[in-house]
């Protein structure tokens, strides 16, 4: 059988992905990004577009000079000043586009075909004067008329374009018209042909791996699907079906890398991911039910289309009403308890219960459900006790709180400031167990169980560590500070608990 074929990825998280509205990156944030694309061994990484801004260009100058391993390339209009600001940071490449459709040239560009055309010609023209590789883009290609467009890519190729890129701006290709279009431009040109697809109607990548299959050699991806409206191609989902699912294509993509790209680039653009993302989603292999559960503990591929270990992720097995005895028990074991068949079924018939009544059924409670079924209560387990309270408030102060805590048997005690008496008293409390388990109070529920003004006041909080561990704690006191004080004590005392416990599971 023949050698795969490699087909290059042209990552344009930096340059389409920060178009993503709301997404501004400083050049900080972006050199950071291109070092771990550098890493993950993309083939090119398009940088940005200088003509922007001044902060855009020092952006793509920062990269460009910072001697990577992958071709950095800029954006630029066929306009002088365009390509100038491109030429001035030092890339390796420029990629330059016009657009080509009717649509475009009377209603955006105000110009006939001709002048597109010399207009294109001349942008690459000067770009290969300045000795730098040129790919040129005939943007909204795929709504363009063929004849014009078969005509502007070979005028491009024969003026000295390296590669070509084939644009669906709009995403409006099917897979089909995605192929033939592809092989359609292929029959007149002679360079390596590129396709850019957006995801207007969630086709990118089945259109972008049609471009591949029809001849194309190189794909624009970016990571976590970023880019205009509904995005761009997402790399890791282009990426893990050339290697997984086509014999005849390879990149040279470290796999392994891509789940942890992910969550840099959504950190640094503060875009999150949906749960339910191919690849990258925090589900994409999370199994709850009990029939999946089963199988995927016999054997991983009966529910997983790939090791997800080849994407630097684990398989999870979480607990809810569609769980089965095999997960759960899983689970179980893997937190260091040793139930017995009877403790195991009320485990179990806890679990479908809160399941049942539309909870989420964390680790924590996981952990907690088993501790009392198994006669191992976690709340005997108080690292943090709660000594003294005492809140001064009124119109005219501060709101102050100071609070002794015992804390593996020592006393410490501290006062803060803050908006209200409870917020000053979680302060405190955070100041004194920063040390010990750094939280952060993620939600905070007050509900009163009763009525009058001597109700019981019930607060439930949600706090997270910096590990991404999430547990629910509440409290009940008749005073309000109080009940927070308690439910965050509380929360902090079950997070110590959760860390122990994972770690005994992982030494056991
Ligand atoms: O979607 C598009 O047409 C583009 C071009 C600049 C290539 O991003
Ligand atoms: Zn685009």
């Amino acid at each position: 059988m023949a050698r795969p074929r490699i087909i290059k990825i042209f990552d344009t998280t930096l340059r389409d992905g920060e178009q993503t509205p709301g997404v501004a990156l400083t050049p900080n944030d972006k050199l950071q990004i291109a070092r771990q694309l550098d890493r993950l061994n993309v083939d090119i990484i398009e940088a940005g577009f200088p003509s922007v801004s001044a902060g855009e260009k020092e952006a793509v100058r920062l990269i460009a000079r910072d001697k990577l391993n992958a071709e950095v390339c800029a954006l630029a209009r066929t306009r002088r000043e365009d390509l100038d600001a491109a030429l001035d940071c030092d890339v390796d490449s420029i990629h330059t586009f016009i657009a080509t459709s009717d649509i475009h040239i009377k209603h955006k560009l105000r110009l006939t075909r001709e002048e597109v055309l010399k207009r294109a010609v001349e942008a690459v023209e000067y770009v290969k004067e300045h000795g730098l590789t040129v790919e040129f883009s005939a943007e909204d290609a795929t709504r363009t008329d063929l004849d014009f467009l078969r005509q502007v890519y070979c005028a491009v190729v024969e003026a000295g374009a390296d590669r070509i890129n084939i644009p669906d701006t709009v995403g409006i290709m099917t897979p089909k018209r995605m192929g033939w279009l592809v092989g359609e431009i292929a029959k007149v040109v002679k360079v390596p042909i590129s396709v850019h697809c957006h995801n207007d109607l969630g086709m990118a990548t089945a259109n972008s791996l049609a471009g591949v299959e029809a001849g194309a050699s190189q794909v624009h991806v970016t990571v976590n699907g970023l880019g205009e409206r509904a995005g761009n191609a997402p790399l890791e989902e282009v990426v893990v079906a050339l290697h997984s699912l086509y014999k005849e294509f390879k990149t040279r993509v470290n796999l392994k890398l891509i789940y942890e790209t992910s969550r840099l680039v959504s950190q640094l653009t503060g875009v999150q991911v949906q749960p339910n993302k191919a690849i990258v989603g925090e589900n994409a292999f999370v199994h709850e039910s009990g029939v999946h559960a089963h199988g995927v503990i016999r054997m991983p591929l009966t529910y997983e289309p790939i090791s997800p270990e080849l994407v630097g992720r684990k398989t999870v097995i979480v607990a809810g009403k569609h769980a089965g005895i095999h997960g759960i028990k899983e689970k179980i074991l893997e937190l260091g308890f040793n139930p017995t068949d009877e403790q195991m079924k009320e485990i179990l018939r806890q679990v479908k219960e809160f399941g049942d009544h539309g909870k989420q059924v964390t680790t924590t409670d996981l952990i907690s459900i088993a501790s009392i079924v198994c006669g191992q209560v976690p709340s005997e387990e108080k690292t943090v006790e709660l000594k003294e309270l005492a809140v001064v408030t009124g119109s005219n102060v501060i709101p102050t709180a100071s609070v002794k805590l015992t804390i593996d048997g020592k006393d410490y005690v501290s006062s803060e400031t803050g908006v209200g008496p409870v917020d000053a008293a979680i302060k405190a409390i955070r100041k004194l167990t920063d040390n010990l388990v750094n939280v952060r109070l993620k939600e905070y529920r007050l509900e009163a169980l009763t009525g009058g003004s001597d109700a019981m006041a019930e607060v439930v909080v949600k706090v997270e560590d910096p590990e991404g561990r999430i547990v629910s704690a509440r409290a009940a006191n008749s005073d309000i500070v109080r009940a927070s004080v308690e439910a965050m004590i509380n929360g902090i005392n079950r997070l110590l608990f959760v860390k122990k416990r994972e770690k005994q599971a992982n030494r056991g």
